[in-house]
């Protein structure tokens, strides 16, 4: 069957590059790529994109029904960082805009509904290391508290109404590509963008601070296929995954090795607290088993290919 996809949020630090690849796959004009900002020339140059804001529930049906969606990764939100500092708009966006994506999935039938959830959806009372799928969730974050109802919600038009809803707990996601939109972990793209800037950097964790992280080219594999896996043999729908684990020294210190003129300082701010509430390292056993998961990217792969890139990017600006 041919999919339609539709991707919201898609100027964001994953749906741009989701965007691209989607593209390539499924062909350029079956991917709609929707936002409320103006497009990224990448993806205006590439294909369809649209003003989408999935808080207004006619905007989402008008484009689902019109473009005969079959598919829709749900990536607009308001991340854990800028959440805190609007949590009223953190709940607007994140969970009116997942129900109108679900109910319009519901009504007209759109095969598949993929949408991110997040390592914030654990908390402080979290067991912190090798953390499972089953455990406690009780997030002091807006933007976790969202991403919990959200798992449940998703999970709730699945047994209900049989809408394939699919989910995976991203932890920190490392990307070259686009910036990243107002996380806990954003500072470790930062370190590397001023790193290979050549400039000094001041890291807003302490240099203890560790916690999951992923390489973008697996976070964009773990999505394709997840929404790929054989439904029939998925126990859950919600699912944690992660690459490695790293303190945020370690990450300077990676960066340091590579490029040893490089400065970091650690001064903690509000995020710092956000970041302690979450898991050091997870255990993503279930998604191996159940859909065949396996990262690529390591800490140093992970160095090589982001200073490379970026080396590059600088390179072809100047
Ligand atoms: N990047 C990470 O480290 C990370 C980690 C865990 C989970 N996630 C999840 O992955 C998904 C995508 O994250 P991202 O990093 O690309 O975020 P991002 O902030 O880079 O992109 C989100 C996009 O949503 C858009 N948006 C905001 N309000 C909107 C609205 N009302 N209607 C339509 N679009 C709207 C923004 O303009 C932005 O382009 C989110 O669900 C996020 O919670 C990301």
């Amino acid at each position: 069957m041919k999919e339609r996809i539709l991707v919201t949020g898609s100027y964001g630090q994953i749906g741009t590059e989701l965007t691209l690849q989607l593209r390539q796959i499924h062909g350029a004009n079956n991917v709609i790529a929707t936002d409320i900002t103006p497009a990224p020339e990448a993806l205006e140059q590439t294909g369809p994109t649209r003003y989408l804001d999935v808080t207004d529930p006619r905007q989402v049906t008008a484009l689902v029904v019109e473009n005969k969606i079959t598919t829709i990764y749900h990536l607009a939100a308001i991340l854990s960082g800028n959440g805190e500092l609007n949590p009223q708009q953190c709940w607007n966006v994140n969970m009116n805009g997942l129900y109108n994506i679900l109910e319009t999935a519901r009504r007209w039938k759109v095969r598949q509904v993929i949408t991110p959830s997040s390592i914030a959806a654990f908390g402080p009372d979290t067991p912190k290391e090798h953390t499972p799928i089953d455990t406690i969730l009780r997030p002091t974050t807006m933007y976790g508290i969202t991403k919990v109802a959200g798992e449940l919600l998703n999970e709730y038009y699945n047994q209900k109404y049989g809408v394939d809803a699919r989910s995976l707990r991203f932890p920190g996601i490392v990307s070259h590509e686009t910036e990243p939109g107002g996380g806990t972990t954003d500072y470790a793209v930062d370190v590397y963008v001023k790193a290979v800037a050549g400039e000094p950097y001041d890291c807003f964790v302490t240099e203890n601070t560790t916690l999951p992280f992923l390489y973008m080219p697996d976070a964009l594999n773990a999505l394709l296929e997840l929404a790929a896996a054989d439904e029939s043999k998925l126990i859950h729908r919600t699912f944690n995954i992660t690459g490695f684990s790293a303190s945020a020294g370690e990450i300077a210190n990676s960066v340091k090795a590579r490029i040893p003129s490089f400065e970091c300082r650690f001064i903690p701010d509000f995020r710092q607290i956000i970041a302690e509430s979450w898991p050091r390292s997870i255990d993503d056993q279930d998604a191996r088993q159940e859909w065949g998961w396996k990262p690529s990217f390591n800490l140093d792969a992970m160095s090589d290919d982001m200073i490379s890139k970026l080396k590059e990017k600088n390179g072809a600006v100047a």
